[in-house]
């Protein structure tokens, strides 16, 4: 067992650099298995998520390689087989293997995904719109069983813009017969990265971005490769670190129109920034403005952001308000930061907090990868020293943090328990 040991109040000076998105690698992985030769994906961030989805694909007895941040993936010899329930709950993005294996063998064998617990997180849209495609899914337990003679496009409109049905659906429509259009498709950006490296792959899909995704199908796919394009939920977890502790704080490798959302809350806030063409450099603000915010779909303010941002709130004159609107459970950091010294007060997915606050350092637990990231923010800010249990939920999301974090002036380690 390990925990995370911050001695907070250190300005964060110097340059960190953003790897690739997390959430774009772990559909990129999956997706390579629908190509019939080699592909390449080209910065891949080293996090744990990232080893258990190579945990599946080497049982489907697909080889891959690692040189740095660059992977290859040989589908050639995929077997395809029942993948076990200790590989699928390893995380969330197991689910994609159903898409791509029913997609390109019309047969899928898995085990209801895991994931971080921020709520009930169904996988019914996935389902629906792979019934609409002619598929029969049997369910014994946890494990499902997914079967179709004959793959079909369809049109299919989804309840919720979700980011990972829509993805499914694209990896299963993408050999089927015929056209698949998915109205009310989620836009967040890791799907336009994801449908690039299908496109090369010699699929057609056409409007990744927006909310109606049309998608012809091909008979087959070959290798091909991709960039993964910067995380922008960890490019804005160290924004918001140095809107708290930021001595000309330069968080490099991002997009930043992928922060939009992020930007104009900090700016609301009078957070002083300067955005360049990939980079953005940010400094501690005394005199930080009360702001609402509501999370929502892209380009709506980011859930994956709401529970570090909360952290930036405890420290704005006045009240703000804090409203999680995606996921049910995505609350579990406010006790902590509580226990801290925050003055929040949380009546189900609203917390009203109350700033500014002295967070004092403390032992706290982290929840889930987000909450814990919120924590560590807490932690470099907060006067004494904090210990952070329950650490893997946050290794398997942010690629190298303590590394990162010491290199500009962060003093925060990790101890074996
Ligand atoms: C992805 C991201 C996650 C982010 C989320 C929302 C990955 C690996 N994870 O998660 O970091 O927080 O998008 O931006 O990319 N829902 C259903 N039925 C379904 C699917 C989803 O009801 O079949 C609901 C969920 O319970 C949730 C909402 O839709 O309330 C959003 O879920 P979704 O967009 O699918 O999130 P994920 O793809 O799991």
């Amino acid at each position: 067992m390990k925990k995370i040991v911050i001695d907070g109040g250190y300005p964060l000076s110097g340059t960190i650099s953003i790897g690739g998105a997390k959430n774009s690698a772990v559909a990129l992985i999956p997706a390579s298995l629908l190509a019939n030769d080699v592909c390449s994906i080209r910065n891949v961030p080293n996090i744990t998520d990232r080893d258990a989805l190579f945990d599946i694909v080497k049982l489907l007895n697909c080889e891959i390689k690692q040189k740095d941040n660059t992977i290859t993936i040989d589908p050639s010899e995929l077997k395809n087989t029942l993948i076990s329930q200790d590989l699928s709950v390893k995380l969330r993005a197991s689910y994609y293997f159903m898409g791509v294996l029913l997609g390109k063998y019309k047969h899928v064998e898995i085990f209801f995904p895991g994931g971080c617990n921020i709520g009930s997180r169904p996988i019914d849209l996935h389902l629906k719109g792979f019934k609409k495609m002619g598929a029969k899914v049997t369910k014994r337990g946890h494990k499902y069983i997914l079967d179709a003679e004959n793959l079909h496009g369809s049109d299919i409109k989804l309840d919720f813009a979700s980011v990972g049905a829509t993805i499914n659906i694209m990896f299963a429509a993408v050999l089927a017969d015929g056209e698949t259009i998915i109205n009310n498709a989620a836009k967040e950006v890791e799907i336009i990265n994801i449908a690039d490296y299908l496109n090369k792959m010699g699929a057609k899909i056409t409007g990744a971005g927006t909310g109606t995704i049309k998608i012809d199908g091909v008979k087959e796919l070959h290798g091909s490769e991709i960039n993964v394009i910067p995380d922008r939920i960890e490019a804005g977890t160290y924004i918001i670190m140095g809107a708290l502790l930021g001595n000309n704080l330069k968080v490099a490798g991002i997009i930043p129109s992928h922060n939009e959302a992020l930007f104009n809350k900090l700016k609301e806030m009078g957070v002083d920034y300067k955005i360049g063409e990939d980079y953005v450099i940010i400094n501690k603000c005394d005199n930080l403005k009360p702001v609402n915010v509501t999370t929502e779909v892209y380009p709506g303010f980011p859930t994956d952001l709401g529970q570090p941002f909360s952290v930036l709130l405890t420290q704005a004159k006045g009240q703000s308000i804090m409203e999680e609107t995606i996921w049910e459970n995505r609350v579990g950091h406010y006790p902590c930061l509580e226990k801290m010294g925050a003055n929040i007060e949380v009546d189900h997915l609203v917390a009203t907090i109350k700033g500014p606050s002295k967070l004092k350092g403390t032992e706290i637990n982290a929840t889930d990868l987000r909450g814990g990231a919120a924590l560590i923010a807490a932690g470099l800010l907060a006067s004494g020293r904090t210990y952070i249990q329950d650490i893997d939920y946050i290794l398997r999301g942010y690629e190298n943090i303590i590394h990162k974090l010491t290199s500009v002036g962060a003093k925060i380690r990790i101890e074996e328990i």
